[in-house]
């Protein structure tokens, strides 16, 4: 079980704290590149629990920074951003991206003591479409992760947000947690109704996986299997990597290149981000799924609908579906098990489900079971990590050989392959498709 403790630091992100910690290690994705427009209005930006502004200068490099001002803490989010830099409309003290300040038009130049100012600003670079960030204090900021998806060409790669209301840690848990699916997203499907070869057929076949779970260079994975046939196994796998990414198993292992992170907004807000290979086989380019006469799978439609973005420090990105109306859940489909949850759509099944828990879970009233132990897994290796690095200084997994990264792959698949779950793993990685690399852009 966790402890109240230990869900404590798990959960919390803010300054000073050990997760904290652990996550200002590595580079965050906090924005689409889109938001930002050359000497447009400055973004609010909650991460990790700092209220930052971001904004793009006039000659298109991307600044973020502690909204508040250096000089007497008036919000930069009502500056001008105007040739190199944003003004505070207080006084006109005026820095650029990097949080120098350049200008100190209030003080007479005798007196001006600019050159000893800085605003707190942290690195960022963009990569995918994606404005990353790194919180860390340190001179020099680590490469970018070697995420495979971060190998494909920008134009290739598909990235959304979306907001979640609770804390990262039991959005993440949904992820790595693929007991759930025959049942929240597809207990309403009787198996005689699917195609034998629709990876649904095998999930609805026998809803109670068993388990391999490991650790990995990257973090976590698992590989759960199921029967398929004599001699074959139906194998959904998927893994946890540091420190808030998961790889999903909705897709063909040979080409499902996709990262989705769980980024914490603040303890109690997460933001969803998914980038994915366009041309890979996964839920996201696949068709709906269908009964093998045609008819769609109830509550398997695609495509979220969105509340209008705001300017508030979270108002990105918010599903019309909410917790303030119940998810849109549809009483009547439930009972009537033409979708099993009543909620449309697997991605709002999953936020309804863990928004539902309320915006950090009290662990002490969980009871763990078998099914869970990538969970537990998964939470002994993040708190391990970062009282490592707060006890000892020690790096955790990714920051310095970012290359773990690469060996992480995702996706289901079946096989007669028989030997034991790294084999098997190790089988599939040789086969399956890769994007050609690309180099990373190197930290900036
Ligand atoms: S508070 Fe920003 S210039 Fe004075
Ligand atoms: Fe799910």
């Amino acid at each position: 079980m966790t402890t109240a403790l230990e869900g404590r630091e798990l959960t919390q992100v803010g300054p000073g704290t050990v997760m904290g910690g652990l996550m200002r290690q590595y580079w965050i994705p906090a924005a689409l590149s889109s938001e930002l427009v050359r000497d447009g209005a400055p973004l609010r930006l909650m991460l990790l629990g700092e209220k930052l502004i971001a904004f793009r200068d006039s000659a298109g490099r991307v600044g973020v920074m502690d909204h508040r001002c250096p000089h007497r803490c008036a919000s930069l989010f009502l500056g001008r951003n105007e040739e190199g830099g944003i003004r505070c409309i207080y006084h006109g003290w005026k820095f650029d991206v990097a949080g120098n300040c350049i200008d100190m038009a209030s003080v007479p130049p005798h007196q001006d003591f600019k050159h000893k100012v800085k605003a707190k600003a942290y690195r960022a670079v963009e990569r995918a479409g994606v404005i990353w960030v790194h919180m860390g204090a340190g001179a020099e900021a680590p490469p970018l992760p070697a995420l495979e998806i971060l190998d494909v060409p920008d134009d290739e790669i598909n990235v959304s947000f979306i907001q979640r209301d609770c804390n990262y840690l039991q959005a993440l848990e949904g992820e790595i947690d693929t007991a759930h699916f025959g049942f929240l997203h597809a207990g309403h499907v009787d198996p005689d109704d699917v195609a034998e070869d629709d990876p649904v057929y095998n999930t609805v076949t026998s809803r109670a996986p068993e388990y391999h779970v490991i650790d990995t260079a990257w973090g976590t994975q698992y590989g759960a299997y199921r029967p398929a046939g004599p001699g074959r196994n139906y194998w959904r796998c998927a893994s946890f990597l540091f420190p808030f990414w998961t790889l999903a198993p909705n897709g063909e292992f040979g080409s499902h290149v996709h990262a989705r992170a769980w980024v914490p907004l603040d303890d109690g807000h997460t933001m969803f981000c998914f980038l994915w290979w366009k041309r890979g086989t996964s839920a996201m380019t696949l068709p709906q799924p269908a009964f093998k006469d045609g008819r769609p799978i109830g509550g398997t439609g695609r495509g979220n609908k969105f509340l209008p973005n705001t300017t508030d420090w979270l108002g990105r990105w918010r599903l019309a579906a909410n917790p303030d109306n119940d998810w849109g859940i549809d009483r009547a489909a439930q009972r009537d098990n033409t979708i099993y949850s009543g909620i449309e759509g697997i991605h709002l099944q999953d936020q309804a489900i863990t928004e539902s828990m309320g915006p950090i879970v009290d662990h002490e009233l969980e009871h763990l079971a078998p099914s869970d132990q990538m969970i537990t897994r998964t939470r002994r290796r993040l708190l391990m990590a970062a009282r490592a690095l707060r006890d000892g200084g020690v790096r955790p997994p990714g920051v310095e050989d970012p290359e773990v990264f690469r060996g992480a792959r995702s996706g289901y698949f079946v096989s007669d392959d028989q030997r034991g779950w790294p084999e098997i793993y190790a089988g599939q990685l040789a086969a399956a498709v890769r994007p050609p690399p690309t180099p990373l852009r190197a930290a900036e």
